[in-house]
C-alpha cells in the first residue's frame, strides 16, 4: 500500500477516544525526530482511575507517545512535539510551565529498573525532599513508609532500609522505582514495559500492584504482552506505524476488534 493510501485509510482512530472523566486530554499530537514523523495526529483521553494499555508492534511509537505525557521527549535532541496535551485542563506544553513538578505529577517507570545508587530509604526519600514536600524527618519517614507500603514492598525491606537499592532483586527494584514515583504524589504513572525484565512471579506481583494503584492514580502502561494488557487494563489503545488505530474497552479490543490491523495484531498475524 502506498503511503498516501495508508494515510487516507488509517487517519481516523476507530473507537471512543474520549473519556467521561479525563485526567489527560491529547489532541492532534504529532512527534518528529528530525524529519521522521514518529507519531501522527493522535487524539486520546486517559481517564481518572483508569489503567490504559498501549500496545502495538515494535517501533509503532508507544514509548514516544507516553514520553509526550510528561515531556520526557524534551530531553531528546531533535525531537519536536505538536498538538495539545492537557493534564487536568492545564496545557503541559505551555511555555511558562515548569517541567520539574510536571515530572513529579506524571511519574515514569522504565523497562529496566533504575534505582539510584543510594539506599532503599534514600531512593524513596530523595524526591519528597527535593520537591519540598516534607518539613520534618518524621514526616519524611512516614512518606517513605507509605510509599513502600503502597508499592507492596514495605514488609520485604523494612529491616533493610539502609541497604543499597541495587541489592534488591529485579522485581523488588521495580517496586522500589514505583515507590519512588509514588513518593512525590503523582496523579499519573507512566510505565514503559515495566515487567519485560522480570520473571513471571515478579511480573504477577507488579500486575497485582497496578490494579491496586488504580484507586489512587491514573496509569498508562506500554506492554508487549497481550495477556498482561488484558489482565491489568480497562482500556486498550492499539498503535501502528505512529498512528492510533483503535481504542476501546480492553475486553472489546481483545474479543471483538473493529479494525483489521488490530485484529491482525491480536491474533498474531502481525507484529
Ligand atoms: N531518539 C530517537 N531518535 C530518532 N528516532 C527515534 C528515537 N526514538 C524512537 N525513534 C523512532 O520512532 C519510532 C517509534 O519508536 P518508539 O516510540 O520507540 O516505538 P515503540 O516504543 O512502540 O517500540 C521508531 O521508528 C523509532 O525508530
Ligand atoms: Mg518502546
Amino acid at each position: 500500500m502506498s503511503e498516501a493510501s495508508f494515510n487516507r485509510e488509517y487517519s481516523q482512530t476507530v473507537g471512543e477516544i474520549t473519556s467521561p472523566n479525563p485526567r489527560i486530554v491529547c489532541r492532534n499530537v504529532n512527534v518528529y525526530y528530525g524529519d521522521k514523523h514518529a507519531i501522527q495526529d493522535v487524539s486520546l483521553d486517559i481517564g481518572r482511575n483508569e489503567v490504559i494499555a498501549l500496545i502495538g508492534p515494535s517501533g509503532c511509537g508507544k514509548s514516544t507517545f507516553i514520553r509526550c505525557l510528561n515531556r520526557m521527549n524534551d530531553t531528546i535532541p531533535g525531537c519536536r512535539v505538536t498538538g495539545k496535551i492537557l493534564l487536568d485542563g492545564q496545557d503541559i506544553y505551555d511555555g511558562s510551565l515548569d517541567v520539574v513538578p510536571l515530572r513529579a505529577q506524571v511519574g515514569m517507570v522504565f523497562q529496566k529498573p533504575n534505582p539510584f545508587p543510594k539506599s532503599i530509604f534514600e531512593n524513596v526519600a530523595y524526591g519528597p525532599r527535593i520537591h519540598g514536600l516534607v518539613s520534618s524527618k518524621a514526616e519524611l519517614e512516614e512518606v517513605v513508609e507509605t510509599s513502600l507500603r503502597r508499592a507492596g514492598l514495605w514488609d520485604e525491606v523494612k529491616d533493610y532500609l539502609h541497604q543499597p537499592g541495587t541489592s534488591l532483586s529485579g522485581g523488588q527494584q521495580q517496586r522500589l522505582c514505583i515507590a519512588r514515583a509514588i513518593a512525590v504524589n503523582p496523579e499519573v504513572i507512566l510505565m514503559d514495559e515495566p515487567c519485560s525484565a522480570l520473571d513471571p512471579i515478579a511480573t504477577a506481583k507488579i500486575e497485582q500492584l497496578i490494579d491496586e494503584l488504580r484507586s489512587h492514580y491514573t496509569i498508562a502502561i506500554v506492554t508487549h504482552s497481550m495477556q498482561q494488557a488484558a489482565r491489568v487494563s480497562q482500556r486498550t489503545a492499539y498503535f501502528h506505524l505512529g498512528r492510533l488505530i483503535e481504542v476501546g474497552e480492553t475486553a472489546q479490543i481483545f474479543t471483538n476488534p473493529r479494525h483489521q490491523l488490530t485484529e491482525d495484531y491480536i491474533t498474531g498475524r502481525f507484529g
